[in-house]
C-alpha cells in the first residue's frame, strides 16, 4: 500500500470507547491501538483501544476483500490502525458487560495500518503487575493504561475548575520567574549556572513566595498561578523534586478571608471534577489541639481513637521510667486500642518497634482481660486507685489494650500519632470513601533546629506572628504562634499558607531571630526589603499541593500516579535518563568544573 498522507485519507468520526447500542447501523471511522487480536474460526476479532476505551472490531473474510483480511491477520498488539466499518449489535449471548461498548461491535470494511509496534514489555491494563521502574522507563505505554489517563483527565479538569473559580473571584493569573535567586531557607535549592556571569547561579523556585508578595506590593491585589516548584529534598510517596502548586495571594485580608476563599475553591473543584458536594465550613483545629488529640499536625479525622493525657495520674506513681520523663518536662499520654486484648506478643512487639521508629524508648501497655484482670508490665508500679483512674480516663473496657508513651512532647506525639494511624488501619476504622477536610491553625512560628543550633521558621520567614505573641519574638521565641494555617485532607497536608509580615521592621526582626546577619538579609532578601519601603498592603495567601490533592481525589497511593512524567525515589527520570553527564564544552561555557566523587573504599 502506498502512503498518500499521514492519515491515508481517513478522518476519525468518533472515539472507540464511545460506541453504544444507539450507534447501531452507523458507518464509523475509528482509530486506535490494537489491545488484543483473537482469531476465531476464520474470523478475526480486534479490541481497538483509544483514550476513551475499547471496542471490538470484527474482520469477517465473507465481508471484506482478501487483501484487507490478510492485513488484519498481520496485526499485533499495539499496532496503530484506522478502521472504517458499520456498528452492529453483538450476536445474542456475546455481550460483554465489562465493557461500556460491550453491546456492540464494528464490522470492518476497510483497514489502514498507521504503524506497527514492538511487543511491549508489559500488557496495557490497569492491574498490571510489573515493577514501577519498567513502567516509568516506558511511560508512554504506562500512560495508555486507563487509570493513568483518568488521572491526567481529572488533573486537567481540576486545573480548569481552579482557573474558572479564581477568575470569577477577580484573581489575576500571573506567571512568576523560574530562574530566581537562591534563598537560604526551606529545602535545598536546585541551582542553574549562569553562562554570562561566571561563577554565579540562578536557583529554581521552591515556590513563588517572594514574587507573589511583591505582586501585592505592586497592587495586583489578587493573584493566582498553577506553578511548578522545585525542591531538592529526600523523596517519599507524596513528594517529588518538581511538583505543582495552586498558589494564591490576596491583599487587605485576614486569615479567615483566605481560608474562606480556598474552601470555596476546593468545594468548586470537588463539585465540578467529582460531582461531590463537600460539607462547609471545614472544621478548624489549633495546632496544639491537633497534636494533643491526634499526635499530628495533619490528623486523619476520619476516625476517633484519640490520645489521652495521663501525666497527672502517672506523676503520683512509683514508675520511675515515666515519672523521670515528667520531671524533665516531658509528657505521658496513652491510647486505647479498642478490643485488641487478643493481640499476640508479636503484634505488640511490632507496635513497639513502630513507636521506636519515632524515637520512643518503649511502649508500655495495660491489657484489660475479659475477666477484668490486668496484664501489664507497669501496673506493679501503681496503686489500684491509680490504675483504675487511668482505665476510667481512657474508657478502658474488658477486651481493650491501653498503650502509653512517655517522652518529650514531639517524640510522644509522633510515636502515639503513628500508633493511632496503625490501629485505625488494623481495626478497619478508616473509611476510604470519606473526604475529611480540616484546617489546622495557630502553628508555632519557630522550631528549634538542633543541627543548625538556631530557630528556623516552621512555615517560612515571611509569616506574621499572632498579634498577642509579637512582643515575645525575641524573649520567648519557642512560644510564638504564627498566623499560619494548613489545609489537611484525610491526614495529608494538602496546602499551607499564612498572613504575611507587611512591615519592614517586623520582617527585619524576624530575620534576626532566625539568625541572619543584616548583611545576609540584604544580600538575599534586599529586593523584598526595598520593596517593603514603598507601601505594602496587609496580605495573606496559601498554596495547595495539586499533585497531592489529585492523588487523594482519586484515592491513589503515590503522587507519581497522577503526574505524567514523574521522577523516581532517587530523583531520576528513567525514560529520558535525566540527570546525565554533559559535554566538557558545555561545562566550560558555564565555567563549571566537575570534581570526581571520591571513591568509597
Ligand atoms: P508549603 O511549603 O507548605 O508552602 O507548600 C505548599 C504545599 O505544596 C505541597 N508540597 C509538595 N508536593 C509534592 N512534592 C513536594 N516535594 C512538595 N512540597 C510541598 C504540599 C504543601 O502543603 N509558599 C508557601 C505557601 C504560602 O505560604 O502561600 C509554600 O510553598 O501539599
Ligand atoms: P521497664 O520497667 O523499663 O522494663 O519498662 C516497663 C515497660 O514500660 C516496658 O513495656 C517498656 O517498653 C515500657 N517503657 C519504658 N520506658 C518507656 C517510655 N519512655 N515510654 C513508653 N513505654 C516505656
Amino acid at each position: 500500500m502506498t502512503t498518500t498522507s499521514s492519515m491515508q485519507g481517513l478522518k476519525r468520526s468518533c472515539y472507540c470507547g464511545q460506541m453504544r447500542a444507539a450507534d447501531v447501523d452507523k458507518t464509523v471511522t475509528l482509530t486506535g491501538w490494537v489491545h488484543r487480536r483473537r482469531d476465531h474460526g476464520g474470523v478475526i476479532f480486534v479490541d481497538l483501544r483509544d483514550r476513551e476505551g475499547l471496542v471490538q472490531v470484527v474482520f469477517d473474510p465473507a465481508a471484506i476483500a482478501p487483501d484487507v483480511f490478510n492485513l488484519a491477520e498481520s496485526l499485533r498488539n499495539e499496532y496503530v490502525l484506522g478502521v472504517t466499518g458499520k456498528v452492529r449489535r453483538r450476536p445474542e449471548g456475546s455481550d460483554n458487560p465489562n465493557l461500556k461498548t460491550g453491546e456492540v461491535e464494528i464490522l470492518a470494511a476497510s483497514l489502514r495500518v498507521f504503524s506497527p509496534a514492538k511487543t511491549p514489555p508489559f500488557y496495557i491494563e490497569d492491574d498490571v503487575n510489573v515493577e514501577e521502574s519498567i513502567r516509568l522507563k516506558h511511560r508512554y505505554l504506562d500512560l495508555r493504561r486507563p487509570k493513568l489517563y483518568q488521572a491526567l483527565a481529572l488533573r486537567s479538569k481540576v486545573n480548569q475548575s481552579i482557573r474558572g473559580y479564581f477568575t470569577a473571584n477577580g484573581f489575576l493569573e500571573v506567571e512568576t520567574p523560574i530562574l530566581i535567586n537562591s534563598t537560604p531557607e526551606g529545602a535545598r535549592d536546585f541551582l542553574v549556572p549562569s553562562r554570562l556571569r561566571a561563577g554565579e547561579f540562578f536557583a529554581l523556585p521552591q515556590s513563588p513566595q517572594i514574587y507573589k508578595q511583591i505582586l501585592m506590593v505592586a497592587g495586583i491585589d489578587r493573584y493566582f498561578q498553577i506553578a511548578r516548584c522545585f525542591r531538592d529534598e529526600d523523596l517519599r510517596a507524596d513528594r517529588q523534586p518538581e511538583f505543582t502548586q495552586l498558589d494564591m495571594e490576596m491583599s487587605f485580608v485576614e486569615k479567615e478571608d483566605v481560608m474562606d476563599m480556598i474552601e470555596g475553591m476546593v468545594a468548586a473543584v470537588f463539585a465540578e471534577a467529582l460531582g461531590l458536594a463537600l460539607p462547609r465550613p471545614f472544621p478548624v483545629m489549633t495546632w496544639q489541639d491537633a497534636m494533643e488529640r491526634y499526635g499530628s499536625d495533619k490528623p486523619d479525622t476520619r476516625f476517633g481513637l484519640e490520645i489521652v493525657e495521663v501525666g497527672d495520674i502517672i506523676a503520683g506513681t512509683e514508675f520511675k521510667a515515666f515519672t523521670s520523663v515528667l520531671d524533665k518536662g516531658g509528657r505521658v499520654k496513652g491510647i486505647n486500642a479498642k478490643g485488641c486484648a487478643g493481640f499476640s506478643r508479636r503484634e505488640i512487639d511490632d507496635l513497639t518497634k513502630l513507636a521506636a521508629v519515632y524515637g520512643a524508648k518503649g511502649l508500655a501497655y495495660i491489657t484489660i482481660q475479659n475477666d477484668g484482670e490486668y496484664k501489664s508490665p507497669i501496673v506493679k508500679f501503681m496503686t489500684e486507685e491509680q490504675v483504675e483512674a487511668i482505665v476510667e480516663r481512657m474508657e478502658g473496657k474488658p477486651g481493650d489494650v491501653l498503650f502509653f508513651v512517655a517522652d518529650t512532647f514531639p517524640v510522644m506525639c509522633a510515636a502515639l500519632g503513628h500508633i493511632r494511624l496503625k490501629l485505625g488501619e488494623i481495626l478497619g476504622l478508616i473509611d476510604p470513601d470519606k473526604f475529611d477536610f480540616l484546617w489546622v491553625v495557630e502553628f508555632p512560628q519557630f522550631e528549634y533546629s538542633p543541627e543548625e543550633k538556631r530557630y528556623v521558621a516552621m512555615h517560612h520567614p515571611f509569616t506574621m506572628p499572632m498579634d498577642e505573641d509579637l512582643d515575645r519574638m525575641e524573649s520567648d521565641t519557642g512560644k510564638v504562634r504564627a498566623k499560619a494555617y494548613d489545609i489537611v485532607l484525610n491526614g495529608v497536608e494538602v496546602g499551607g499558607g499564612s498572613i504575611r509580615i507587611h512591615q519592614r521592621q517586623v520582617q527585619e526582626r524576624m530575620f534576626q531571630v532566625l539568625g541572619f546577619t543584616l548583611e545576609q538579609c540584604r544580600e538575599r532578601f534586599g529586593y523584598l526589603l526595598n520593596a517593603y519601603e514603598y507601601g505594602v498592603p496587609p496580605m495573606g495567601g496559601l498554596a495547595i499541593g495539586l499533585d497531592r490533592l489529585v492523588m487523594l481525589m482519586l484515592k491513589r497511593d503515590s503522587i507519581r500516579d497522577v503526574i505524567a512524567f514523574p521522577k523516581t525515589q532517587s530523583a531520576m527520570d528513567l525514560m529520558s535518563s535525566a540527570p546525565s553527564a554533559v559535554e566538557g564544552k558545555q561545562l566550560e561555557e558555564l565555567h563549571i568544573a566537575v570534581v570526581a566523587k571520591e571513591e568509597e573504599s
